[in-house]
């Protein structure tokens, strides 16, 4: 079922987001619909709390190179990840992020280069993963949404103010 995406600067995108401690079928049905929600915009990445449901799951498409990929495989490659924990963050790097909750707008932002994290998967079970690229950048930027940050908050004073004026005027448009 397609949700509705909570936009900025709706106050439900402060709160942070409640640690998950039974992966049953509520749990399982959320993450589909976010799946579905995510394709649907052409997202690369959601995490529930952009869906009303502030709890610590997030969910990341993966673009795969065409020889990874065999040819009946997806073109893309859901990771999601539920409760996640930093183990170790490293060096810094500049990526020009967007975001389903601030449609329309792109800033360079500043990231770890490096992260490394455990979380569990949606029956519960550990995983860790890690990365240095797109996805270390893309879970830096979901993990912000658990802890009721968005990324243009990360903006620098003067960017950020020139941001603000544009999106009260497309408020109003
Ligand atoms: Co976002």
């Amino acid at each position: 079922m397609l949700r509705e995406i909570v936009v900025y600067p709706d106050k439900r995108l402060k709160q942070i987001s409640d640690e998950i401690t039974a992966f049953d079928n509520s749990l399982h049905t959320l993450l589909d619909d976010m799946y579905e929600t995510m394709i649907a915009k052409n997202g690369v990445g959601l995490a529930a709390v952009q869906v009303g449901e502030a709890i610590r799951a997030l969910i990341i498409n993966i673009p795969m190179k065409d020889k990874e990929r065999g040819e009946d495989q997806p073109r893309e490659n859901t990771l999601e990840i539920i409760n996640p924990r930093f183990i170790t963050c490293e060096g810094s790097t500049i990526f020009n992020e967007g975001c389903l909750s601030v449609p329309g707008v792109y800033e360079d932002t500043a990231r770890y280069e490096y992260v490394k994290v455990v979380y569990h998967d949606r029956h519960g079970n550990e995983q860790t993963i890690e990365d240095d690229d797109f996805l270390s950048i893309a879970i830096q930027h979901e993990v912000d949404h658990l802890d009721g940050k968005v990324f243009i908050e990360k903006l620098s004073f003067a960017k950020r103010k020139k941001f603000e004026k544009e999106w009260k005027k497309r408020d109003r448009a």
